[in-house]
């Protein structure tokens, strides 16, 4: 089965999470895009939904969904969304596609979030994804120094600007062993926006598509 239609698999099976007059909150990528799609196709009659990025808002409004502002829904019954890496503890890598700052409100705002990813992306430990680290432009390169002292090799992401308007930092070799204790400590660098741990809120569920199916691990 090819990656796009394993996404498509575990997009499906989502769909059986989501009750008609829900808002609902939903993370930005490639396997969120199949989200949309499948959420399109199943008809469902949701009040609003609440999204993470320029993207997914674009693809809401396409299907005709109603976009909403969190500032107007109080907490939400359930997030949605992918990721780069997962270990078994349910915390998660995101930020690949640079919107992990918005998704994390998003999250954080949620009282389930759902993780949906193929099984490339299970991993024993995190930290073979790069992080990303979104910073405030003026402080690229304080913030690059710091997370070398931190024993990260940061990498300034070429082009890129996140729906924030700022840039994105995707970091290397960083010991992951303690996700919540880095996490932490990259969020205290003056000028670090937010990065791309979610071990502090990580996933309740996740579902991985495989050649055998979607399973909940
Ligand atoms: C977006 O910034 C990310 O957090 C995505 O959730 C993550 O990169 C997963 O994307 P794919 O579904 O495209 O793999």
């Amino acid at each position: 089965m090819s990656q796009q239609r394993l996404k498509i698999e575990v997009a499906k099976a989502a769909v059986g999470f989501v009750e008609d007059g829900m808002t609902l909150g939903l993370g930005t990528g490639s396997t969120v895009n199949a989200f949309i799609d499948q959420l399109a196709a199943a008809g469902k009659r949701l009040d609003g939904v609440v999204s993470s990025s320029d993207e997914t808002t674009r693809r809401l409004k396409k299907i005709g969904a109603r976009v909403v502002d969190l500032n107007h829904t109080g907490d939400l019954e359930l997030y949605i969304d992918g990721a780069d890496e997962v270990d078994t503890h349910k915390r998660l890598i995101k930020g690949g596609g640079g919107a992990m700052t918005r998704e994390k409100i998003v999250a954080g705002a949620s009282r389930q979030f759902i993780c949906i990813v193929d099984e490339s992306k299970c991993v024993p430990v995190l930290g073979v994804f790069p992080l990303p680290v979104e910073v405030m432009p003026m402080a690229r390169a304080l913030v690059g120094r710091k997370l070398i002292g931190l024993g990260g090799q940061p990498e300034l992401r070429d082009g890129f600007t996140t729906d924030n308007g700022n840039l994105i930092l995707d970091v290397r070799n960083l010991d992951l062993v303690d996700p919540r204790a880095m996490e932490d400590r990259i969020n205290r660098i003056p000028g670090v926006v937010s990065n791309g741990l979610f071990a502090h809120r990580a996933a309740d569920r996740v579902l991985v598509a495989s050649e055998q199916g979607v399973e909940e691990r």
